[in-house]
């Protein structure tokens, strides 16, 4: 009994250690400057965006504080820059968003597990149908996809 005491001990302070060394780790949360962001049809649409979007999809990202805290920091740092590569909001391009519409209606974007973490992100059933017809109308949508 005495073995398996202490062996489980060392276990927890071995994961211990892990969980503080690799706090040293350095993670990327920085937001570079705005460069461009897209051609908004409405003030509204782009507060939506902020709400439901920016975190990712912008150089805007407000980091929240389990972005600090290994090993989920990874998680999230590396969620934004995946997004930051496929659409930023802050560096937009003419062109660029067109699947913004589909991926929102269909319902991968926002991610899931975000609109857990991130109450402000829930759209009622109203401002979605309109953020979907502002993402049309700022982004274009992509034909023939379902
Ligand atoms: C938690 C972070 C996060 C949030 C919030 C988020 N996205 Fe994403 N988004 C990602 C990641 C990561 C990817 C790349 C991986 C993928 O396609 O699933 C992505 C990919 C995309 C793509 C590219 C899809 C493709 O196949 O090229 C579009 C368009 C997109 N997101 C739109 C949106 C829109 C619109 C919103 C807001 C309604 C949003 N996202 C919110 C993380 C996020």
């Amino acid at each position: 009994m005495i073995f398996k005491k202490k062996v489980v001990k060392r276990i927890l302070f071995a994961l211990i250690f892990v969980l503080v060394v690799i706090q040293f780790i350095p993670v990327d949360r920085t937001n570079p400057p705005v460069i461009r962001e897209p051609d908004w049809d409405s003030p509204k649409t782009r507060g939506f965006a902020v709400r439901a979007c920016f975190d990712c999809h912008s150089n805007q990202t407000i980091w929240p504080i389990y972005a600090y805290i290994a090993p989920i920091s990874w998680l999230v740092a590396s969620d934004v820059s995946e997004a930051r590569e496929k659409l930023n909001m802050s560096e937009w391009k003419p062109g660029d968003g067109k699947k913004a519409a589909k991926e929102f209606r269909i319902g991968d974007m926002p991610v899931i597990y975000y609109k857990w973490m991130h109450p402000k992100s829930w759209l009622n059933k109203k401002e979605k149908e309109e953020f979907l017809k502002g993402l049309i109308a700022t982004f274009g949508e992509e034909k023939k996809e379902k």
